[in-house]
């Protein structure tokens, strides 16, 4: 494989690519062509330290030869299968072994192939066991404001970030909490915030003008991950899950993000302690070497919907991927991994050091926050004069530049390595990005 194109560098135009100015883009691409462990490698072979886990995805690291090998494996013995009235052992198999991670009592899984997927799916679910229960007009959804849930019409309209939603129309029957993110009174916290638990108040608001009665579900990101990392404040999602449970309003976590491993357990809902009725995954699932997500349901929700007559399908909703084996493949390697190097932990036991690394960046220019929560971390900037997210690009770029892949939103820089991550690379990721911060202006 070479790594390097030299002067066969792949001509840009063809590739219309996702959430990127492609124009600016392709006049400078930023071109990956292989990765190792905790690196990857540019095209000109400049080594970059993942400070993203990609993108939140890649917990275990890069270039896993026990995934690739059962993938390998896998597509020699059974490339595909049909989930539709068929089966196959491996994605019995897998949802049973994701059972066992799971918060108690949600031990249902469906497969999807993306995170946006996956809400979908769960939005459809939380309808459909309303209407098995003889509510059939709870259809209302409750999401939050700078929520990120993917780009399906569903996860759209709970999203609450506004440059995805204003070019589409939305579904009918959604309204939104408001954000947690509150820099007056809770910036530079160490892990979850002091204030706002009562944001959550704003839910019996809600369900007071709409009617309980009309509310089929509230979905939020445990740690709102798009947005910028906004961790939940101290006693935010017990107070969620209080008010869903008085008016019969099914809670969902979207864990996209937050899942495997990435807050010190493996969902969030455990390492807050605080269980939904349904639960959304993907990324971490398969450490994002091949698209998969799954819905994790607590049995008591599946049961309400999978009833009636025997012959007749329960749930009109599936994906022709769905429990892909090569994906089952692929999981199923990775919670090997994740177990037999006890990644879960190991995120949680450097989680101290990342939290006191991190905000010994405090004093840099333009830092007007630091957040962190497990191995989430999140640097925010101010923004300059007529340009929002002009300084956060040049972060990027500049980070790149000096061997580190931050994300920028608009001017918050946001990260999370891979789990793997050594101290001395925590060390090195901070260094840098520290050298670049102190040169922006
Ligand atoms: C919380 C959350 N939900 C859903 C999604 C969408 O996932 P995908 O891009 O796999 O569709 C993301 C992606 O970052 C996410 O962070």
């Amino acid at each position: 494989m070479s790594a390097d194109f030299g002067d066969n560098r792949p001509d840009l135009a063809a590739w219309w690519m996702p959430f990127t100015a492609n124009r600016q883009f392709k006049a400078d691409p930023r071109l990956l062509a292989a990765a190792s462990g905790m690196y990857y490698r540019t095209v000109e072979g400049q080594e970059v330290l993942d400070g993203t886990s990609g993108l939140w995805c890649v917990n275990a690291g890069h270039g896993r030869a026990e995934i690739a090998d059962a993938v390998r494996q896998q597509l020699m013995t059974l490339d595909f299968a049909p989930s539709f009235q068929m089966g196959h052992p491996i994605g019995f198999e897998f949802a049973q072994r994701l059972t066992k991670i799971a918060p108690a009592g949600m031990d249902r899984v469906f497969f999807t192939n993306s995170g946006s997927e996956s809400v979908d799916t769960a939005l459809k679910i939380a309808m459909a066991y309303h209407r098995a229960r003889g509510e059939g007009q709870r259809t209302k959804l409750i999401g939050r404001e700078k929520g990120y849930h993917g780009v399906g019409f569903g996860g759209l309209s709970v999203g609450g970030l506004v440059n995805n939603r204003r070019t589409f129309v939305t579904l009918p029957g959604v309204d939104h909490l408001p954000s947690t993110y509150d820099l007056t009174r809770n910036a530079f916290s160490r892990g979850l915030p002091a204030h706002g638990v009562e944001k959550a108040d704003a839910l019996e608001g809600l369900i007071a003008l709409h009617g309980p009665e009309t509310i089929a579900a509230v979905i939020v990101e445990p740690v709102a991950g798009s947005a910028g990392v906004l961790p939940p404040p101290v006693g935010y999602l017990a107070r969620l899950r209080e008010i869903c449970d008085r008016h019969g309003i099914l809670l969902i976590f979207d864990e996209v993000i937050t899942g495997f491993g990435r807050v010190g357990a493996p969902f969030a809902s455990q390492a807050f302690g605080v269980t939904p009725d349904l639960m959304t995954t993907a990324k971490g699932l398969t450490n994002g070497v091949i698209p998969m997500g799954a819905v994790f349901v607590k049995r008591g929700v599946h049961d309400a919907i999978v009833q009636g007559p025997e012959a007749a399908i329960e749930f009109f909703h599936g994906y022709t991927y769905s429990g892909h084996p090569v994906a089952c493949a692929a999981g199923l390697a990775v919670l090997d991994i994740y177990a037999r190097e006890d990644l879960f932990a190991r995120g949680a036991a450097i989680a101290p050091l990342w939290e006191a690394a991190l905000h010994s960046l405090h004093a840099q220019p333009h830092v007007i926050d630091i957040r962190n929560v497990g191995l989430m971390g999140a640097v925010e900037l101010s923004p300059r004069e007529g340009a929002p997210g002009a300084r956060g690009y040049e972060v990027l770029v500049k980070a790149l530049a000096a061997g580190l892949l931050v994300r920028a939103t608009g001017d918050i820089i946001a990260l999370s390595p891979p789990l793997i991550i050594s101290e001395a690379q925590v060390g090195a990721l901070v260094e840098i990005l520290g050298g670049v911060l102190a040169g922006i202006d």
